[in-house]
């Protein structure tokens, strides 16, 4: 896939219908999602628990287009392999997660996979600076990590705006996750972002059996973004 900076908007699985995960992947890229973002928690890293390698690849044949792992476990390194095994298109790791982010995103491009360094609202962007040359994607959370449905944090729009600036030209998505909505989406692709990770903004008001809301939400933000 090219780079670009074209706005791409990420559901996330995560507010889907968990014993529906096939039919609410084909629905969402159906009703025109960008990528398909799941949400891997383990409850440690964060206080959440979700689903695992095995859940990824069973939904991989049901995403025609890119697949976006976020990973929130600690530790990660020994579980990259199995991730990269189920079809992740880009694994993004936390900054916190452990001592080592560093060899953590030399594994995640050892797998052949994207690498992406996702960082926590409490955490700044100064690590990142020594990591530009090993990640693909920065995903600045705008909420703290474990539940959907929360309250977007506004002090990271200026860590967005400093990203941007030190990202520059090089070829490395911005993703923000966490309480995007049609009036947080201009915010933050003001700010520099260009992949917005949605979850219950995206899933409300719709249902496998009905799935159109699911599009009317997507081209709402997406409208709301490129305005
Ligand atoms: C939070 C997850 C997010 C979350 C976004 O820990 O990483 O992807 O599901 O959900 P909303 O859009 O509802 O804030
Ligand atoms: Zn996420």
């Amino acid at each position: 896939m090219t780079f670009s900076r074209q706005i791409k908007i990420a559901p996330s699985i995560l507010a889907a219908d968990f014993a529906n995960f096939g039919a609410e992947c084909r629905a969402i890229e159906d009703q025109g999602a960008d990528w398909v973002h799941v949400d891997v928690m383990d409850g440690h890293f964060v206080p959440n628990i979700t689903f695992g390698p095995a859940t990824c690849a069973a939904i991989r044949p049901h995403i025609k287009g890119f697949m976006d792992v976020h990973l929130m476990i600690a530790p990660v390194d020994s579980y990259i392999e199995a991730f990269a095994e189920a079809g992740a298109d880009l694994i993004s790791a936390h900054l916190e997660a452990g001592p080592h982010i560093h060899r953590t995103l030399q594994a995640i491009r050892a797998t052949g996979k994207k690498a992406g360094l996702a960082i926590n609202p409490g955490t700044g962007i100064d690590a990142v600076a020594h990591l530009l040359d090993l990640v693909d994607m920065v995903c600045v959370m705008t909420v703290n990590p474990g539940f959907g449905g929360q309250k977007f944090i506004h002090s990271q729009l200026d860590k967005v705006r400093a990203l941007r600036k030190m990202i520059g030209d090089r070829p490395i998505h911005i993703e923000i996750d966490g309480g995007v909505t049609v009036e947080t989406a201009p915010l933050v692709v003001a700010a520099g972002a260009d992949v917005l990770v949605a979850g219950s903004a995206v899933f409300k008001g719709g249902s496998v059996g009905n799935p159109a809301p699911y599009g009317v939400n997507i081209a709402a933000i997406r409208a709301a973004a490129i305005a």
